[in-house]
Formats: structure tokens, C-alpha cells, sequence
């Protein structure tokens, strides 16, 4: 039987809108808006002005709603919601990965403890449905790896680098001015957003709940054109990837640009388009591509969310309880660095070196390095350098013999 849910829906921006419009589409659904809180008075809206109000009390403790949707673009806020309606025995749908990846431990006990439903499909990916495959499908034991191109706006950015041969602050300009990227674009240029997500993915994949801060991310800050030049005379493309593997008995974790070969489940994926692939012991390599943002695809995830609530769906997180798998970040990997001036090389030990190459205005070095050298840091403090993972291939990654304790300090 499907349930009656009552909707109160907290913010109307470009998500928010989506949804108002999908649901009234949908006739599947036996699901109504009751209330539409936002926060600014003054803004020109596409429905009426008696559609919304501002107190998020209308929402929260108002017992006929039993569902709450949380689509606003403030963390802190949206913590505040989240967990206040958890604890009044709502379910909630939310999409906000940033606050999610965060708290994740702490919102599992509370929709446990009040034995509602929380369900977040659209935080990672847009409009593809990782979440639910990872929770429902793929077993612990059998699962090696995910990872994807997380976000839109740096595939975005590096699709057009490698065709247009102009540099990375012309296609960013650009990017701003036609909406593909934030007027601040530090959590998707630098890999927070991207990390964000692998957060989330680990622990549906792996039952390994981890706080943002463990996970190394590197952006694409630092890209230079001879980088780009490089790939393309090896026949590779430069991605965002964010990664997890399980080595052993670990979990190893990071969001960096990558090389990527032509037969990557990457190469092909283009401009705004995100793509998964996980990789398990008998099902092979599987890959999911899809929109990853805008307003209608990812509130079709919401969407998703919310039917499947009609059938008291929840997550289960078996893999958090059962999982004897730890995260790891010691461990080695092959890797690319390049700077415009070469003494910045020196920064970056490596254990061994395939390659090197020095002119007077570039300069790069190929080869082994300990994961515990890289640090968010050393990117964001040296805009000379560009770090990058070097292609893959099986075995790419051994665990460092002595687990380094690496403190990673790239909180954001
Ligand atoms: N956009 C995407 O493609 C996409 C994709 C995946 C996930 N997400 C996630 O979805 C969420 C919403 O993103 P968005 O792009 O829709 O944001 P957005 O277009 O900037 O809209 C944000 C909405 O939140 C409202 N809001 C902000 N603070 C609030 C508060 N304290 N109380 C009530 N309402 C508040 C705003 O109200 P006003 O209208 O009054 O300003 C606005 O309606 C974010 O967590 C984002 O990370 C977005």
C-alpha cells in the first residue's frame, strides 16, 4: 500500500523549482506540497507569493507533514533542518552533500533512533542512481572499486581545455558567465564538491564512514597548457576523478585529475556529464553516465526518493554494520607533477622516477610517490604546481608496508 506523504519543502532555487514542477507532473505519486519555506521576501518567483513563507516552524512542527524535502544551498541551515525533523519523527529527502558528508554518522543514529527514513539519492551524481544500487545491489565482499567524474563543472572546464587550447582562467571566465560554474568556484575547482560525493559513495560501498577531512582532494587549479600538451602527445585526457579501492583489508580514497587512457570509462565523458563506474569480482566493470546537476535531473532523484518512500523504503547500511574493511591513506601511486618553474619539483620525494623533463619555463617528473607526500596544501600553496594520478592499471596502488598516519588538514 502506498503511503500518504505530506510534503514540506524547504528552499525553491533551481532544485527546489525542478521538484515543485516534476511532482506536478507525476501523476504516480500520492505525494502534496504543503508548505514551501525560502528565506529571501524580495525575490521575483515563478508561482505566486502566497506559495511560500519563511518560517521554517510552518515546517517543522507542523504534524501533518511527514515528509520533509531539504533542497537549500546552506549547510549549516540545512543541518539544523535536517536533524530537528528527524527528531520529530519526519522522513527527510535531502541533496545537500556538503552537510551530509559531514555529519553522516550522526544523521544515520538519529533517523535509526526516531525510525524514519533519510534518503539522499540526488547528493551524489545528479540524476544517477548510484546510492541505491551500491546500498541495495553490490555485497561488501565482492566490490573492488568506485569512482567517477563527480562534477559537472570541472569536466566541463577540462573538456573544453583539451579541445580550445586556451587557458584555464579564459574557459573559467567563461564557465561563470554562462552559469556552469559558482562566482566562488573553490568547492568544485578544487575538489571538495567532488569529495564530498566519494564520501558518500564509500560508505554505501564500502560500510566506511569517513569524515570529509580524511579524504584527500587536489584540484584542477593549477593546470597549465604544456600539462595539457602532454596528454595529448601520449594519446591521454586530464580528468577529475575522485576514487576509492579496497586494497586488502582497506579502503583507500582521493580526489585528484587523473591521466586517463582511451579505454577509461572517462575518456568519452564530456562537458557537464558525470559518469560512475564500479567495478566488482564477477559482475567485471559496470558504468553509469548521466546529468549530474540541473534543475529537472536532479529533481528526478529526488523524485526517486520520495516514491520509494511511499513504499517505506529506507537505507539499511548492513555494510556499516558487518564491514571489517578500514580506511587507509598510506599507500603508494604512480604520479605526474609539473611546474613552471622547475625547483618546484623538488617539493614532492619520490620513491622512484620514470621520467623527467626541464626547459627553462617547464618542467615534470613522472614516477612512484607515498600518498602521505601529497597534501591539499602543497596544491593550493604552490599554483605553479599541477599535480596529477597517472593512468591506472591493476595493481597502480599498493599500500605503503608501514601505515603512514597521515593528518590531511584540507577541512572546508
Ligand atoms: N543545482 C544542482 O544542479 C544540484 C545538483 C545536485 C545537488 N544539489 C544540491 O541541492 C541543494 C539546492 O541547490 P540549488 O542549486 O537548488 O540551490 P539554489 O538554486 O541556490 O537555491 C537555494 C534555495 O534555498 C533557499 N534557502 C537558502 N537558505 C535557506 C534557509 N535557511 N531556509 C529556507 N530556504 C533557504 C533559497 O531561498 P531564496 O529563494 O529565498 O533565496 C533558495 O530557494 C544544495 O544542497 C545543492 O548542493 C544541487
Amino acid at each position: 500500500m502506498k503511503k500518504k506523504l505530506t510534503i514540506g519543502l524547504f528552499g525553491f532555487g533551481c532544485v527546489g523549482s525542478g521538484l515543485y514542477e516534476v511532482l506536478n507532473r507525476s501523476n504516480l505519486l500520492n505525494a502534496t506540497i504543503k508548505t514551501i519555506v525560502v528565506k529571501n521576501k524580495n525575490k521575483q518567483r515563478v508561482l505566486p507569493a502566497d506559495h511560500f513563507q519563511y518560517d521554517k516552524e510552518l515546517i517543522l512542527a507542523d504534524p501533518e507533514i511527514n515528509l520533509v524535502v531539504e533542497l537549500i544551498d546552506d549547510a549549516d541551515a540545512a543541518y539544523e533542518i535536517v536533524t530537528r525533523a528527524l527528531r520529530s519523527g519526519k522522513h527527510v529527502v535531502s541533496a545537500n552533500k556538503k552537510m551530509i558528508a559531514h555529519h553522516l554518522d550522526e544523521l544515520i543514529a538519529l533517523k535509526n533512533q526516531n525510525n524514519v527514513s533519510f534518503l539522499y539519492e540526488a547528493s551524489v551524481c545528479g540524476s544517477i542512481p548510484v546510492i541505491r544500487n551500491l546500498e541495495e545491489y553490490y555485497n561488501n565482499d565482492t566490490l573492488r572499486s568506485v569512482q567517477g567524474i563527480c562534477n559537472g563543472t570541472t569536466n566541463y572546464i577540462l573538456t573544453r581545455l583539451d579541445k580550445e587550447g586556451k587557458s584555464f582562467d579564459e574557459i573559467l571566465k567563461d564557465a561563470q558567465r554562462l552559469g556552469f560554474a559558482e562566482s566562488d568556484p573553490t568547492l568544485d575547482i578544487d575538489g571538495f564538491d567532488s569529495k564530498f560525493k566519494l564520501q558518500i559513495l564509500i560508505a554505501h560501498a564500502f560500510g566506511v564512514i569517513t569524515l570529509p577531512a580524511d579524504i584527500l582532494n587536489i584540484g584542477i587549479r593549477n593546470i597549465k597548457e604544456q600539462d595539457i600538451r602532454f596528454a595529448k602527445e601520449k594519446g591521454l585526457k586530464i580528468k577529475l576523478i575522485a576514487a576509492s579501492e579496497k586494497i586488502d583489508q582497506k579502503v583507500i580514497g582521493y580526489v585528484a585529475p587523473q591521466f586517463i587512457q582511451e579505454d577509461s570509462f572517462a575518456y568519452d565523458v564530456n562537458n557537464e556529464f558525470n559518469a560512475v563506474t564500479i567495478e566488482a569480482l564477477f559482475s567485471d566493470r559496470q558504468v553509469f553516465k548521466g546529468k549530474g546537476a540541473g534543475s529537472f535531473p536532479t529533481a528526478s532523484a529526488v523524485l526517486s526518493d520520495i516514491s520509494a518512500l511511499q513504499y517505506d523504503y529506507g537505507y539499511e547500511y548492513r555494510k556499516k554494520e558487518t564491514t571489517q574493511l578500514n580506511y587507509a591513506s598510506g599507500f603508494s601511486t604512480r604520479l605526474f607533477i609539473s611546474s613552471t618553474n622547475p625547483d618546484k619539483l623538488k617539493l614532492i620525494p619520490f620513491t622512484e622516477v620514470e621520467e623527467t623533463f626541464s626547459s627553462k619555463d617547464y618542467a615534470y617528473k613522472t614516477g612512484t610517490v607515498n600518498f602521505g607526500a601529497l597534501t591539499h596544501e602543497l596544491y593550493r600553496n604552490h599554483p605553479e604546481l599541477f599535480i596529477a594520478f597517472f593512468p591506472q592499471t591493476e595493481g597502480n596502488f599498493k599500500l605503503a608496508p608501514v601505515e603512514e598516519n597521515v593528518v590531511l588538514q584540507n577541512t572546508f
